[in-house]
């Protein structure tokens, strides 16, 4: 697809991956609303890229739609999609407090799997809605972050890599539901990159990562992330898959 002057939204934009591929899509030429509950941070995001900062809890059916109503107005109507608003939790399911509690479980699968369906369907719909951009047919794209820890989930990951399997799991019936309106759905399954998120690993686990890593032997930056979306969206062939990205990293168990 061709990005100059479309609208994007960018979900989880105020940090990490999402804020990479908030700044590549700006300057590719979309134009970009940075959703988050990170206000302070969107602000600068959407300042820096020319862009808007919309406040956006993604698990809240009422809240997203206003969001998603509120990017349109600022930046037109999105024809593209990327959920990047997650979090990591680790947490043994039988710890030795007892074990796991289930709403730390179900408030994993409520921001990664319920609040990334959430913004795909509510913004699926209005893209239904709009022209079709070229002979193909093709009205947008809907990309969804995954995780290497959906095939190679480590000890205390249950919720976390459960949540990345339904996002990997999605992947396939979402594009081939939304293809009849031209709607393409890919998702990224990412290895480690240098984020906040990560950041607050301890340093020898990041230095274990690191070296499990075979090449490039070292964290992904976001930077490599937000490329690969430019990538997505310039092969019209790439649709209904799980791509990782990963430097070959295999996960131990942990
Ligand atoms: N960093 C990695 O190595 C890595 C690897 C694999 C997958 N991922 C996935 O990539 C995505 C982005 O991760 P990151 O490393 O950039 O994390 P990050 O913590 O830097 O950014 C996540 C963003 O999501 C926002 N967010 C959290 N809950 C939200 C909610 N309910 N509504 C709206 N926004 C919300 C946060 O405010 C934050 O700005 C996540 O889904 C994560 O699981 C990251």
């Amino acid at each position: 697809m061709e990005i100059g002057g479309h609208g994007a939204i960018v979900a989880g934009g105020a940090s990490g991956l999402g804020a990479a591929t908030a700044r590549a899509l700006a300057k590719a030429g979309a134009k970009v609303a940075v959703l988050d509950v990170n206000m302070d941070v969107a602000r600068e995001i959407a300042s820096e890229t020319g862009g808007a900062a919309v406040e956006c809890d993604v698990t809240s059916p009422e809240g997203a739609e206003a969001a998603i109503e509120a990017a349109a107005e600022a930046v037109g109507p999105a024809r593209i999609l990327v959920n990047c608003a997650g979090i990591g939790p680790a947490e043994r399911i039988v710890g030795r407090k007892g074990p796991q509690p289930l709403d730390h479980y179900a408030r994993c699968i409520n921001i990664n799997v319920i609040g990334s369906f959430n913004m795909m369907r509510l913004v699926a719909h209005r893209m239904t809605a709009l022209d079709p951009l070229d002979d193909d047919g093709e009205r947008g794209l809907i990309v969804n972050t995954s995780s290497v820890a959906a095939y190679d989930g480590q000890v205390g990951q249950a919720a976390y890599s459960s949540s990345k399997g339904a996002i990997a799991s999605l992947t396939l019936p979402a594009a081939r539901e939304l293809a009849r309106f031209g709607i393409r759905v890919v998702a990224i399954a990412p290895g480690v990159f240098e984020t906040p998120m990560l950041r607050g690993l301890l340093q020898p686990a990041q230095e274990a990562l690191e070296r499990a890593t075979p090449f490039p032997p070292r964290l992904g930056k976001p930077e490599e992330y937000a490329s690969f979306v430019l990538s997505i969206l310039g092969n019209k062939m790439l649709n209904g898959e799980v791509v990782r990205l990963d430097g070959a990293l295999r996960l131990a168990h942990e």
